[in-house]
């Protein structure tokens, strides 16, 4: 029997990188995987990876920034396929500069996408996940939220919102048996990663990243997957309000 066999996940910003990675993992456990990304192409070619393995899956096009969209993509998937039994707030966005430079339409690109979007997505599917009496919720934060990272103000605070939002729905949803926890990546081989190493300081960028850990590697999808799919899993269903990184030691936290 597989760990997910015939639960319903939606995975925000399943499209590319860990996003993907999670996607094909939780399928692989046996889940249904809703697909909310604004890369409707991207995340078709998950799908068609899912569907040829065997597994089911669809996509939602979805803007996480949009409130309205979030609720329409969470009622969609519910008249799909029933229910959403796991959330995985997964999309996120940045762009590395220092904080000086940095203008306020990019904070608020940063809130919007890191910070509001998990919020949106968790309201939206709550009600039906303390009706069921049952439910998994997993946030993609970042090390970057534990222990800053230079160039990566706004997205840091965002992350480390995450942190602490999500002890606290943890907290208020213990009753309703649902389970919410958070996956802090340290740099990992994404395409965001790529984008934001960019450019000809790029390599030295990483290079320094890559030296930070002491695993002295970044991290890949499948690792990150790895950990999500043990949170939604029954395994983790007296795990509650915690926060794991998975960065090769990057963040030791007591
Ligand atoms: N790659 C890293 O080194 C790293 C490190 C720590 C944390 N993270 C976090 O991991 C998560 C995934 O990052 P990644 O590296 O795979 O990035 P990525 O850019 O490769 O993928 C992000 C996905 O989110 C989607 N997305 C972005 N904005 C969206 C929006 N407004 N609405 C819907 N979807 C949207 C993108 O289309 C894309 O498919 C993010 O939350 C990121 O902050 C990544």
């Amino acid at each position: 029997m597989k760990r997910l066999q015939d639960k319903v996940a939606l995975v925000t910003g399943g499209g590319r990188g860990i996003g993907r990675a999670i996607s094909l993992r939780l399928a692989d456990e046996g889940a249904k995987v809703a697909i909310a990304d604004i890369l409707a192409e991207e995340a078709s070619q998950v799908v068609a990876e899912i569907t040829q393995n065997g597994g089911h899956a669809i996509v939602v096009t979805t803007d996480v920034t949009s409130l309205e969209q979030v609720r329409a993509c969470v009622q969609h998937v519910t008249d799909t396929w029933g229910q959403v039994d796991v959330l995985v707030n997964n999309a996120g966005w940045d762009k590395l500069e220092p904080f000086a430079d940095s203008k306020p339409e990019t904070w608020d690109k940063v809130m919007a996408i890191n910070l509001r979007g998990p919020i949106s997505f968790c309201h939206a599917v709550i009600p039906q996940m303390i009706a069921r009496k049952s439910g998994k919720i997993i946030s993609i934060s970042s090390d970057a939220g534990r222990v800053g990272s230079t160039g990566e103000a706004v997205y840091s605070a965002c992350k480390a919102g995450i942190i602490g939002f999500s002890k606290t729905l943890a907290r208020e949803l213990a009753r309703a048996k649902v389970n919410v926890n958070v996956v802090c990546p340290g740099p990992t081989e994404t395409p965001l990663l790529q984008g934001i190493a960019g450019g000809s300081a790029g390599a030295k960028v990483i290079d320094a990243m890559t030296r930070a850990v002491p695993f002295r590697r970044l991290g890949q999808p499948d690792e990150i997957a790895a950990a999500v799919a043990f949170f939604a899993s029954p395994d983790a269903d007296f795990v509650t309000g915690q926060t794991l990184s998975v960065s090769g030691g990057l963040t030791m936290a007591g």
